[in-house]
C-alpha cells in the first residue's frame, strides 16, 4: 500500500483545505510466548543461489546485490538498484499520453501556453466560487480537466506540476521536486491525462462521483450508492443458469483420483524485495520509504537535500538492521532467509506439492524510482528463487498492485489511441517467465499474454487454480475510474467467469488465486466489480473450493455468502448460507511493524479442500541480536487448533455450522470451508478473546499491533470477517481493520 495519490487537476485547491484526520489512541499488546523453533536460518548469504554477485560484502555491513539475469539477455545494471543512486524520475521512454482530439487541437494552434493560462485562471474561478458546493466545483474541475486532456494532452502533467507547486499539494519541503516525482508524465501525470481525458462524464454515469469521493482526499462528493445488477445482466452473464443446476449442487465433491497424500500447498504473499535497501541508514524514517539512502527522521535531521547515504550516523534515531526492520521492506538478507525458511521448514524433504503467490514481488516506492526494468528485476529475480528453493515445484503466481510501472495502474484493453496494451510488457515478461521455470506451458504464456496476467493450471486432475489481475477492482487503479457502472471493463471477470464455466462442466474443482482483496473492510476495492466478483462465487460455490489473496500484509480471511439478487450487501451472512472463504494470506515484507511470515496449507488430495494450515513467523525483534546465526523460524499456529473449537457458540445455541461436531471440536474429516469460517466467526461473538487472539495473529504476534480489546473493535473485526464485497465491508464501523496504524515510536 502507498500513501494515497489524489487527482490533482480536480482537487489540489479542494484538498489542501482539507484537514488532516487525527491518529485515534491505541493500546499495545504484550507479546506471547513464541511458538516451538523450526528452522534457523545461515548466517552467511547464500551466493551460490546466483551465478554472480555484483557486489559482496565481507560481513553485514551491507546488503548483498547479486546479478539477475535479464530475459533477452545479459544481466541488470547494477546501477538500477545501487542503494546510494536513486532515479529522480522514470525513463521518458515509459511515458504513456492519449491523442489529441483534432478539432479541439486546431482551435489552439500553436498558443499552448496562452491556452494553460486560460485553464489554470479558468480553474482558479471555478474554486473561488462563492456558495458553491465543493462536490460541485470538483465537477466541474474534472470536465475542465477533460478539456484541457483532449485539446492538448502534452501539456497536462506539466500543469499538474505547476499546480501542485502552487497549493504547495506535498508534504515535503521540496516542493517542486516532490511536485515532478509525482505528476511528471512518466509517473502519475500521464496515467492522470489518459483517465481525464476518457472518464465518462455524461450526466447518466457515476464516474465522476466516483473520482470526486474516491481519488480526492476531502471526498468532496459522496460515493454513489453501491450499484446493483439487475435480472438481465445476471442471466445474460451466467447463461441463463442463474443458479448451478442441480447435477451441479448434488454431485459428490470429490474430484481427484484416489491418492494417500495431502497436496501440501505452499502460500507466500507481498515479498516487496527492496534491492537498494541501505544498512545503517534511517530505520524509523518520517519523509516515505525507510532504510534508503534519503530517509531521515526528522527529530533528527531537517534538510532535503543531502548526498544519498551521507546521513551522519548521529542522526540516525534506528539504523536499519542488516535482516530487516519494522517500517522497511525486505532487504536481499530477509528475502533469501525466507527462501531459505521455505527450503527448510515448509519443503523440507520436498514436501511441497504446489505453491501460490499473491502478488507484489516489488517494493513500495514513489513512482519516480520506480521503472519498469526495476519490476522486471523483482519478477525474474524472485520467480528463480521460488523455482529454486521450490525443488521446480509448480508456483502459481498473481501479479498485485505494486507489479507494475506506475505502481497500481494497469491499463484495459479497450483504451483507444494505442494504449490498450501499455502495461502488456509486463504480462509479456510473466509470460516468459511463468514458462521458463517451467510452471506453465505455451498455452499458460499466451493466456497471461492476453488477460493481463490471469491463466489457469491444472497442477492435479480435477484441480484447476485459476490466477487473476486484482488490480482491475482495485480502487488506485485510475483506469477503473473511467467508467465506474461497468462491472467487468477490462474482461477479467468474463475471463474467470469462463474458467470457472469450464472447470463445473468437466467437474474440476477451483481455486481463485489474487491479490487485492474483494472485501474485508472494504478499503481497497470498488464495489461494481466487487459485487460481481461476489455473484460469480456465490454462483459457482460447488465448484470453487477456496480463493487466496494477499496485499494486506495481515493474517484475515473473507466469508462469502449466498447471494442472487444483484445486490451484495443484501446477503444474509448467517452461516446456514456459507457458501466460500478467501484467505488473506500474510507478508514476507515486515511493513509496517508485522512480521515475516511463510504459510503451508493441508490439503485434501480428492477435493482440494484445505483441511488445516501451519502459520510460521520470524520475530523482527530478535534481528538486532543475530550473530553466528541468521533469523529462526517458528510455526506461529495451526489453524484448526486455534479456532476448531465452537464450544462457547453451542453451549449459547449458536453454533450454525451444521456439521455434527466432536466434543465440541470441528470434526477432523471436515474442510476448514466457508461454513467453517463463518461459524469461527459466531464463536466469536460467544467468546470476544478468539477476536483477540486472531488480532494478535494479524501481525503474527507483532508486539507493535494494537490489541482489539473493545466491543466496537471485537464486532467491527467480526463484520469484516462477513465482508467478501467492497460495500459490504465498508456497512461495517470503520477504523479497526489493519494492526499495522498507530504505533508510534515515541510512544
Ligand atoms: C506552429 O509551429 C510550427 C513549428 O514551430 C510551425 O511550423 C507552424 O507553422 C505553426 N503553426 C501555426 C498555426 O502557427
Ligand atoms: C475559460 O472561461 C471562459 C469564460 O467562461 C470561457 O470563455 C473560455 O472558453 C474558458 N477557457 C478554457 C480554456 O476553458
Ligand atoms: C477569490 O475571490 C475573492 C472574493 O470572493 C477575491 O478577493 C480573490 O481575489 C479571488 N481570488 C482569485 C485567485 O481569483
Ligand atoms: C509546503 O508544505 C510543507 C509541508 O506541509 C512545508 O514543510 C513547506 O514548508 C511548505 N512549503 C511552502 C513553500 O509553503
Ligand atoms: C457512459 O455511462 C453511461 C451510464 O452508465 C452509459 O450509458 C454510456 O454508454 C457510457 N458511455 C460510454 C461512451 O461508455
Ligand atoms: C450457453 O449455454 C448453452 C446451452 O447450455 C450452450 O450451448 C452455450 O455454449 C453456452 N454459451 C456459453 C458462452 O457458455
Ligand atoms: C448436468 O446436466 C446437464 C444438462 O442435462 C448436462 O449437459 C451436464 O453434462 C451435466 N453435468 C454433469 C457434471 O453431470
Ligand atoms: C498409497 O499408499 C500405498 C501403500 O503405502 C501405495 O502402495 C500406493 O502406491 C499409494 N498410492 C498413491 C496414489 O500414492
Ligand atoms: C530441478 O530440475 C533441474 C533440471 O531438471 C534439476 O537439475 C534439479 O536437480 C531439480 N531440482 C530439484 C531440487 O529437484
Ligand atoms: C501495441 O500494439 C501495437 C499494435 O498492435 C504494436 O505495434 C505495439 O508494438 C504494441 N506495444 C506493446 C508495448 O506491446
Ligand atoms: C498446457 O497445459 C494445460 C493444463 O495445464 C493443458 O490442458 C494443455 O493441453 C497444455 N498445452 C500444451 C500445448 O501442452
Ligand atoms: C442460494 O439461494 C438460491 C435462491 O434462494 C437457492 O436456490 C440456492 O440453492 C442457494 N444456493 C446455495 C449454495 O445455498
Amino acid at each position: 500500500m502507498t500513501k494515497f495519490r489524489l487527482l490533482a487537476v480536480a482537487t489540489l485547491a479542494i484538498s489542501f483545505a482539507s484537514t488532516i484526520q487525527a491518529a485515534s489512541p491505541t493500546q499495545y499488546v504484550t507479546t506471547t510466548s513464541y511458538g516451538s523453533e523450526v528452522y534457523t536460518v545461515s548466517s552467511a548469504f547464500p551466493t551460490s543461489d546466483f551465478s554472480s554477485m555484483d557486489y559482496q560484502p565481507k560481513g553485514h555491513e551491507a546488503e548483498p546485490r547479486p546479478a539477475v539475469p535479464m530475459l533477452s539477455s545479459g544481466q541488470f545494471n547494477d546501477s538500477l538498484v545501487n542503494p546510494t543512486m536513486l532515479p529522480t524520475a522514470a525513463p521518458s521512454s515509459e511515458i504513456a499520453l492519449p491523442s489529441a482530439s483534432a478539432d479541439l487541437a486546431s482551435s489552439v494552434g500553436n498558443n499552448t501556453d496562452q491556452y494553460q493560462n486560460q485553464v489554470m485562471s479558468n480553474l482558479t474561478s471555478i474554486f473561488n466560487q462563492t456558495g458553491q458546493s465543493e462536490c460541485q466545483m470538483c465537477i466541474d474541475a474534472v470536465k475542465l480537466g477533460q478539456q484541457a486532456a483532449r485539446t492538448v494532452p502534452s501539456m497536462v502533467p506539466g500543469m499538474l506540476v505547476k499546480l501542485c507547486v502552487q497549493y504547495n499539494y506535498t508534504e515535503s519541503a521540496d516542493v517542486q521536486k516532490d511536485c515532478e516525482s509525482q505528476f511528471g508524465a512518466a509517473q502519475l501525470g500521464g496515467v492522470y491525462t489518459q483517465l481525464l481525458s476518457y472518464a465518462n462524464l455524461t450526466e447518466a454515469s457515476s464516474s465522476v462521483n466516483y473520482i470526486c469521493s474516491n481519488l480526492v482526499d476531502s471526498q468532496p462528493c459522496n460515493r454513489p450508492e453501491p450499484p446493483v445488477l439487475d435480472t438481465d445482466f445476471l442471466t445474460n452473464w451466467f447463461n441463463g443458469t442463474l443458479i448451478a443446476p442441480a447435477n451441479i449442487t448434488s454431485r459428490s465433491k470429490q474430484t481427484g483420483p484416489a491418492q494417500n497424500n495431502t497436496l501440501r500447498t505452499l502460500h507466500v504473499s507481498d515479498f516487496h524485495l527492496d534491492p537498494r535497501y541501505l544498512v545503517g541508514s534511517e530505520a524509523a524514517c518520517d519523509n516515505g520509504e525507510c532504510c534508503r539512502s534519503d530517509s531521515y527522521n526528522s527529530s533528527l535531521w531537517s534538510q532535503m537535500d543531502f548526498q544519498p547515504g551521507s546521513l551522519p550516523m548521529a542522526n540516525i534515531s534506528e539504523p536499519a538492521n542488516y535482516w530487516g526492520a519494522y517500517e522497511c521492506n525486505p532487504p536481499w538478507a530477509l528475502v533469501e532467509a525466507g527462501m531459505q525458511g521455505i527450503t527448510g521448514i515448509a519443503n523440507k524433504s520436498g514436501s511441497i506439492d504446489l505453491g501460490i503467490f499473491t502478488g507484489d514481488l516489488t517494493t513500495h516506492d514513489s513512482d519516480a524510482h520506480n521503472s519498469q526494468d526495476l519490476i522486471k528485476y523483482s519478477e525474474q529475480s524472485l520467480y528463480d528463487l521460488f523455482h529454486r528453493h521450490m525443488g521446480n515445484t509448480t508456483m502459481v503466481v498473481a501479479l498485485g498492485n505494486h507489479d507494475t510501472a506506475p505502481a497500481d495502474e494497469a491499463a484495459l484493453g479497450s483504451l483507444p489511441d494505442g494504449l490498450s496494451n501499455q502495461t502488456s510488457w509486463d504480462y509479456d515478461n510473466v509470460a516468459s517467465l511463468v514458462q521458463s521455470e517451467g510452471w506453465g506451458n505455451d498455452t499458460t504464456a499466451q493466456s497471461i499474454r492476453s488477460h493481463y496476467g490471469g491463466y489457469s493450471i491444472s497442477p492435479r486432475q480435477g484441480l484447476r487454480v485459476i490466477a487473476v489481475n486484482s488490480d482491475f477492482w482495485y480502487k488506485k487503479n485510475f483506469f477503473n475510474y473511467i467508467n465506474t457502472d461497468e462491472p467487468d471493463a477490462s474482461g477479467m471477470l468474463r475471463w474467470l467467469t469462463d474458467e470457472l464455466q469450464a472447470a463445473e462442466t468437466l467437474n474440476e474443482r477451483a481455486w481463485i488465486v489474487g491479490h487485492v482483496p474483494t472485501g474485508w473492510d472494504g478499503s481497497d476495492a470498488l464495489d461494481a466489480p466487487t459485487n460481481l466478483f461476489y455473484h460469480i462465487v456465490s454462483r459457482y460455490s460447488h465448484t470453487i473450493a477456496h480463493i487466496f489473496f494477499g496485499h494486506t500484509h495481515e493474517d484475515q480471511f473473507q466469508v462469502f455468502y449466498n447471494v442472487t439478487n444483484g445486490n451484495s450487501t443484501s446477503a444474509s451472512r448467517k452461516t446456514q448460507d456459507a457458501v466460500a472463504n478467501a484467505f488473506l494470506g500474510p507478508s514476507l515484507t515486515p511493513l509496517h511493524n508485522v512480521q515475516p511470515s511463510l504459510r503451508v496449507y493441508e490439503v485434501d488430495p480428492q477435493t482440494y479442500e484445505v483441511m488445516d494450515y501451519q502459520q510460521y513467523f520470524t520475530p523482527i525483534s530478535e534481528f538486532a541480536n543475530l550473530t553466528q546465526t541468521g533469523p529462526t523460524w517458528h510455526l506461529l499456529y495451526s489453524a484448526r487448533a486455534t479456532y476448531g473449537n465452537f464450544s462457547a457458540s453451542q453451549a449459547a445455541n449458536k453454533y450454525m455450522g451444521g456439521v455434527a461436531l466432536d466434543n465440541g471440536q470441528w470434526p477432523a474429516s471436515a474442510p476448514l470451508n466457508g461454513t467453517f469460517w463463518a461459524a469461527v466467526t459466531d464463536e466469536m461473538e460467544s467468546r470476544p478473546d478468539l477476536v483477540q487472539l486472531h488480532n494478535l495473529y494479524q501481525g503474527r504476534n507483532s508486539p507493535r499491533s494494537p490489541s482489539c480489546d473493545s466491543p466496537e473493535c471485537q464486532a467491527a473485526k467480526v463484520c469484516y470477517m462477513r465482508s467478501g464485497s467492497s460495500s459490504l465491508g465498508r456497512a461495517c464501523a470503520q477504523g479497526y481493520g489493519s494492526v499495522q496504524s498507530g504505533f508510534s515510536p515515541n510512544s
